[in-house]
């Protein structure tokens, strides 16, 4: 099919001459004539340009999903309901989102009120929002210049998780998951969403240097930032192998590589809170909708933030070419810096963690950064130890941001092996992490104070599984912008 079609605001659209390289926040503003979403910084980082998408195979059942129009292409959307904010009042009659933020003053200059509505539509129709840090969670990619959080803040929590029974309820009951194979060339550029794994090695073997995406958050960078063209795109999304997300009943755990960040979180609280855990910390709401676990890990950015609490929990990458699907453990899997051990047919199919062994497991996730929340780490760590008779038997600590790629700590777990897990163990394998790492030394952090921040962290797991608590969820703290409406 040589042409992207969708629905945008419950119309069917078709586009057939743009390029893949637009994105669909340019081609809202500019062919659509819907200049109603907004740009601020066209890297994910404002919120500006939310709107939303129909999940129909989100966790849990179909969602309505905010995600940053600015790191989505168009063609990502072929198959798929978008939601702007022109589409959702009612003849005169605003969505509740938009009449909540008038009530509550909420909107000043308004630059930032489009984007805003769209976060809030999403907090809407959530059946999940049984926390405060999730609504704080859903607000915190919009950013504001002039009106200042609290009438947002009280506009958010005004309607989150009412779910109205309005058409958009109706819709979303209704959604089912469209055909999304696509094949499609326009304005010099083509751009391949395979379904099955045949159209997949076909379309590498037709684009043998087309750019694989997922997500599009890292990759769409190259385009709005980077300003490069990518003349050839081959979209993963659309292959149902890599959403799968499984939970054994051993407690092994079988994660698609397309999974998306923000289910993720979610089956990772009953699963792996050392997971969620570092998932709090992740970017915005938006980019968790749209990132997933493959495009980070295939990513292999020293300061990935999966990669460390997957090395520590001893995952396995799945990876799949045209011959056939092999494993590579993960600590094997990142090879250099930003390379993996994925051969050039081959993609990421899956992570697997291994079944917990019986006894006394203790794991954690850290990740530290200048600021507490959506920033970039300057240090991430993955920590655990398997004790018997409170003697270490196995340890796994990994980290990132300490050399080229994620990695674990052979000389410091060498040095805790063996040894009673107490305070002196930790110190003295918190030494170690000297002659396992030399550190990155750049703006985010010297190489002094990324070793040093290591060296807390392993100093800092002991303490806090002091006691056999296991895998601590995250204390209690007060939340910055909203409190959530149990519904
Ligand atoms: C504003 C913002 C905030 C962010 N915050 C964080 C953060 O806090 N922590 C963090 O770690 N990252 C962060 N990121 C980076 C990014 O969101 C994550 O790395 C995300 O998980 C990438 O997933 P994706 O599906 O969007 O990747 P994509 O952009 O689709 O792909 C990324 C890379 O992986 C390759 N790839 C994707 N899937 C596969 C596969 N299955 N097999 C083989 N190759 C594959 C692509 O070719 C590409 O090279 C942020 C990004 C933005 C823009
Ligand atoms: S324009 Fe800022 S997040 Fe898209
Ligand atoms: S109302 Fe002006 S930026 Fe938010």
């Amino acid at each position: 099919m040589n042409r992207i079609a969708f629905t945008l605001n419950g119309q069917p659209r078709e586009v057939v001459d743009a390029s893949p390289n637009l994105t669909l926040l340019q081609w809202l503003r500019g062919p659509a004539g819907l200049p109603g979403t907004k740009e601020g910084c066209a890297e994910g980082d404002c919120g500006a340009c939310t709107v939303v998408l129909v999940e129909p195979e989100a966790l849990g059942g179909p969602a309505y999903r905010a995600v940053n129009a600015c790191l989505v292409l168009l063609p990502m959307v072929h198959g798929r309901a978008v939601y702007t904010v022109e589409g959702l009042a009612d003849g005169d009659r605003p969505h509740p989102a938009q009449a909540a933020l008038i009530e509550q003053l909420g909107s000043q200059c308004g630059y930032c009120t489009p984007g805003v509505v769209m976060s809030m539509f999403e907090a809407c129709y959530r059946t999940d929002l049984d926390e405060d840090w999730k609504l704080d969670d859903q607000m915190c990619g919009n950013l504001c210049r002039c009106t200042g959080y609290r009438p947002i803040r009280d506009a958010a929590r005004q309607v989150a998780g009412t779910r109205p029974a309005d058409a958009f309820s109706a819709a979303l009951a209704e959604a089912r998951p469209e055909p999304r194979a696509l094949s499609y060339e326009g304005a010099g550029g083509r751009f391949f969403m395979p379904e099955d794994w045949a159209g997949l090695w076909a379309a590498r073997a037709a684009a043998p240097d087309a750019v694989l995406v997922n997500g599009g958050t890292d990759v769409c960078l190259r385009i709005t930032k980077g300003f490069e063209v990518l003349p050839a795109l081959i979209s993963l999304e659309a292959l149902a192998p890599l959403r799968a997300l499984e939970a054994h009943p051993d407690g092994s755990l079988f994660i698609g590589a397309g999974v998306h960040l923000s289910d993720l979180e979610a089956f990772a609280r009953d699963h792996s809170p050392a997971v969620e855990r570092m998932l709090r910390f992740f970017g915005a709401r938006q980019i968790k909708n749209r990132g997933t676990v493959g495009g980070n890990l295939c990513n292999a950015s020293p300061i990935g933030d999966l990669a460390p609490i997957f090395l520590a929990l001893g995952a396995v990458a799945h990876a799949r070419g045209p011959g056939g699907a092999r494993t590579i453990p993960l600590d094997a899997f990142f090879t250099a810096y930003r390379q993996t051990a994925l051969a050039p047919d081959e993609i990421l199919e899956a992570v697997s963690v291994p079944a917990p062994p019986a006894g006394d497991v203790r794991v954690v996730a850290y990740k530290v950064s200048k600021r507490q929340e959506l920033d970039i780490s300057a240090v991430s760590a993955g920590l655990w130890v398997r004790l018997e008779d409170g003697v270490v038997a196995e340890a796994r600590f990994a980290f990132g941001g300490m050399a080229a790629t994620p990695a674990r700590a052979a000389r410091a777990e060498a040095l805790a092996l063996g040894k009673p897990w107490t305070e002196a163990t930790a110190r003295a394998a918190a030494a170690g992490l000297d002659l396992d790492f030399a550190p990155l030394d750049d703006h985010r952090g010297s190489a002094w104070y990324r070793g040093t921040v290591a060296k807390n962290l392993l100093v800092g797991f002991f303490l806090e599984t002091e006691g056999g608590s296991g895998a601590p969820r995250l204390p209690y703290r007060p939340t910055g912008t909203v409190q959530v409406v149990a519904s």
